[in-house]
């Protein structure tokens, strides 16, 4: 069973939060709090959400408020980089030591990314998590308080959906050794567990039905199970208009805990950027 889960962050935020329609830019002592919250996340020291030892996936509410909070207490401010002008409230992502970013990738500061992560031009939210040694390959978007694991390959173009509101919402989970096919879609706390090997073009959602092709079995929606190689399939659905294929994900099959999957080997010497700061 799950110990219940005391959030690390400011408990003032909840205050803030309660207090929340009231507050602007000019509430330095709201903003310094809602700042140290954003940091806390940034650094990986808090999280939006984490999978539990039992395997359940804890959403830590503080953080997301924290997040929405920033919105408000942060005032716009105007960036510019080259001939690119901006004005937002979110700042980038300052802190990238061990981290390989390179030009065209965006993360925004509240964003985590670990040690050997490579940013391909791609973009990652604010709460977002991305584990140590994840591939975020070109035009691949991180979505707010998604919560990517270590190792994971996410190909080019795929988007790993956000979800900030209502702060108790599920972020979408990826788990450690997942790899997730060019254009897929991962959205709506929809979860890829350990080890699982989505392909190309695969739209899980948390209502996709997922099957298992050996067994017949439906499996619990809106996530794939661990070690598994599940590909976009259609289902058969009757309606008083007739017979129609809806989309769902099917398992082909299962690997053992740790397998490889040769056809999906990728080149080490990409990933390895030998960055040790
Ligand atoms: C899912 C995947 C890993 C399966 O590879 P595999 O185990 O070698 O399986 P196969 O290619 O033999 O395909 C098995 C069946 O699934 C089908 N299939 C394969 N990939 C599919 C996909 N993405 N969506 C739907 N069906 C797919 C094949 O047509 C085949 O059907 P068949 O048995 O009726 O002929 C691979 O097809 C894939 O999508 N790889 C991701 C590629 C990618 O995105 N690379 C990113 C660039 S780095």
């Amino acid at each position: 069973m799950s110990l219940p889960f005391t959030s690390p962050l400011d408990p003032r935020l909840d205050e803030l939060w309660e207090n929340r329609s009231e507050l602007g830019p000019g509430d330095a002592a709201a903003r310094g709090i809602v700042v140290a919250a954003v940091n806390a996340l940034d650094r990986g020291e808090a999280r939006a959400a984490f999978v539990d030892g039992g395997g359940e996936v804890v959403v830590d509410e503080r953080a997301k408020r924290a997040i929405l909070l920033a919105f408000r207490v942060l005032g716009l401010s105007r960036a510019q980089v080259g001939d690119f002008h901006y004005n937002d409230r979110i700042p980038l992502k300052s802190h990238l030591d061990g981290v390989r970013v390179v030009p065209g990738a965006i993360a925004r500061w509240g964003s985590y990314l670990g040690r050997g992560v490579v940013l391909m031009p791609s973009f990652v939210n604010i709460g977002a998590y991305v584990g140590d040694g994840t591939m975020v390959d070109t035009w691949a978007t991180v979505g707010s308080c998604a919560q990517v694991g270590q190792n994971v390959h996410l190909s080019g173009g795929v988007g790993v959906g956000g979800v900030l509101e209502p702060p108790s919402a599920v972020p979408v989970v990826i788990e450690d050794e997942a790899f997730v096919g060019s254009r897929s879609m991962v959205v709506e706390g929809a979860r890829v567990r350990t080890g699982a090997k989505l392909g190309a073009g695969t739209i899980l959602t948390r209502t996709t039905r997922v099957f298992d092709v050996e067994t017949g079995e439906e499996l619990p929606r809106g996530e794939v199970p661990a070690w598994s190689v599940c590909v976009s399939g259609t289902r058969v659905r009757s309606f008083p208009g007739g017979d129609f294929g809806m989309p769902c994900v099917l398992v082909l099959r299962r690997l053992t805990e740790g397998e490889p999957l040769d056809r999906l080997a990728l080149n080490d010497l990409l990933r390895e950027h030998g960055v040790s700061g």
